[in-house]
């Protein structure tokens, strides 16, 4: 980004590191993470306004451990370490640090002195620790300006080299002062004056976008889940009806979610808008099919095949955009150039033929945004909140809830249940609660009854998770009366289902889907 302040985050490898760059960017101040070893050279030409040493799981005084050139302590620019950032300033500074008696980890009572990190902030509060090696002298130059029962150096500080670090964890929220110590870093060390916003940035992108397109033509896939369609809107902002969105309908979405992406990309956005319906070739190629993996591999081919076709037809796009968002960037550990084409945006593994139109390059413009900030561009740029809140989705669709081979009558199923649910869930404000829920149509019938019939019908399961990142996630305590309101609306509305069973189980052992 031009021309605004940044903090650079140095990526130590520890858990919580994309949460400390969110609540800098949440606090309108643009940061990057950067790994630990970047050259110094590459560290001054961001020309930051203040750097962050992140947390991570080794030891300083592993021989391998990761470090940093001392010299980044002399360049003037304000140095904030976290948890392992701490232990490595005093280290490499002179300090001394030593295995703890006891590995310290949850909430501690700290009190904090009179510094310029801990301004409005009471004199003890509760901080969130995760530690096993501490701080037992701090280097010279440094004072300690706080303390717990355990740690006589829960933080220190060189108030004249603007050097502070914190054992704990300010950027969890368990730390209950942990955004105002943040925010004193920035607004009060750094200097920071929060110019990074959301139309700093939409303004920013559109200029940056249309320069580098000129006169050229933007092929994007819209697969309708968030990021597209973000990027769709920012792109169209900035080119008009140069970009051209090819949107693949392979008939396995959501009731009305096909509708509601041409409405909005045709009426809202009026994108040149290249719908593929290909309903038909997708069930056909999975006639017959039960395995998981292989209906999702048929699925992903085919995808892919259909976009491709459709590119083929197009004559003048040179540029491919795609949906790639900040956390994909760090996770990938390619923090330069462009990133290879993500499976899950259903455009991987193109063809050459194809890739061959694409000679203006890649372009990924919500490539430096977290989620939260898509949405906020997405709501500023007048998406509906349908499409910006819409819960993740996976690439095959309704395809993976069914158990079992595929055919037209169980997606009938699936979706109207599905249906069912997400009308619940909106009436009862669970929808922005919880973080993804849906139905699975079981390959188990059972013996029911009905009137006075006897039936042997579908079991149907119904899921909600909560997660932060979908790599683990709880099953959802769903209040009773909402799942009983769910169940006997689907029995009565959809056919075919004459028991519903709710999924409690966890991730792991569980996955969130079932296939
Ligand atoms: P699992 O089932 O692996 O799901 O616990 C974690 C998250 O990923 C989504 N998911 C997918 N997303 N393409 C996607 O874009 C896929 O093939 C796919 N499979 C699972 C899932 O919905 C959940 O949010």
């Amino acid at each position: 980004m031009k021309g605004i302040q940044k903090i650079l985050v140095f990526d130590f490898g520890g858990q919580y590191t994309q949460l400390i760059a969110r609540r800098i960017r949440e606090m309108h101040v643009y940061c990057e993470v950067v790994p630990y070893s970047v050259s110094m050279d590459e560290i001054l030409s961001h020309n930051a306004q203040g750097y962050i040493f992140s947390g991570g799981p080794a030891s300083v005084l592993d021989a391998d451990a990761p470090s940093i050139n001392p010299r980044i302590f002399e360049q003037n620019v304000p140095i904030l370490g976290i948890c392992y950032g701490m232990q490595l300033t005093a280290h490499l500074l002179g300090g001394t640090v030593e295995k703890a008696a006891h590995r310290e980890y949850g909430k501690v009572t700290a009190h904090f002195n009179v510094s310029p990190l801990f301004k409005n902030m009471p004199k003890e509060s509760i901080v969130w620790m995760s530690h096993t090696f501490q701080v037992t002298k701090v280097p010279e130059g440094f004072v300690s300006i706080s303390t717990s029962q355990n740690c006589p150096f829960c933080a220190m500080q060189n108030e004249e080299k603007k050097i502070y670090a914190v054992q704990f964890h300010p950027e969890v929220t368990h730390t209950q002062m942990g955004n105002t110590l943040l925010h004193n870093f920035l607004y009060e060390i750094c200097g920071c004056v929060g110019d990074w916003t959301t139309q700093y940035f939409i303004d920013q992108s559109v200029e940056s976008i249309r320069e580098r397109v000129g006169d050229g033509h933007v092929l994007l896939g819209l697969s309708g889940g968030v990021d597209s369609s973000v990027a769709a809107a920012l792109l169209y902002k900035a080119i008009g009806n140069h970009l051209v969105c090819v949107y693949v309908d392979h008939g396995f979405m959501r009731k009305n979610e096909t509708e509601e992406v041409r409405d909005v990309f045709t009426r809202v956005f009026p994108v040149n808008l290249v719908t593929v319906d290909a309903k038909k070739r997708f069930l056909n190629e999975l006639r017959g099919i039960t395995y998981s993996e292989e209906k999702r591999k048929i699925i992903g081919k085919e995808f892919v095949a259909c976009f491709a076709d459709a590119a083929r037809q197009l004559q003048d796009v040179t540029f491919l955009a795609q949906g790639t968002i900040y956390p994909d960037v760090i996770e990938s550990g390619s923090n330069k150039g462009s990133a290879v084409i993500k499976s899950h945006h259903n455009v991987g593994g193109l063809p050459k033929d194809v890739t061959d139109k694409f000679t203006g390059g890649i372009l990924e413009p919500l490539r430096m945004l977290f989620k939260d900030e898509v949405r906020e561009v997405g709501t500023a740029l007048g998406l509906p909140n349908s499409l910006v809140w819409r819960q993740p989705f996976p690439g095959p669709g309704l395809a993976i809830r069914i158990m079992g081979e595929i055919t037209e009558d169980k997606l009938f199923i699936v979706r109207e249940s599905d249906a069912i649910l997400r009308e619940e869930f909106a009436v009862n404000g669970l929808d922005r609660k919880v973080n993804q829920y849906f139905t699975v149509l079981t390959n188990t019938q059972t013996v029911g009854v009905m009137g006075d019939e006897r039936t042997l019908e579908n079991v149907l399961a119904v899921r909600a998770v909560s997660t932060s990142d979908f790599m683990t996630a709880d099953w959802y305590k769903v209040p009773y009366d909402v799942l009983e309101k769910v169940s006997t609306r689907i029995i009565n509305e959809v056919p075919h289902v004459n028991r519903i069973v709710y999924d409690i189980t966890s991730k792991p052992p569980a996955t969130v889907e079932w296939e």
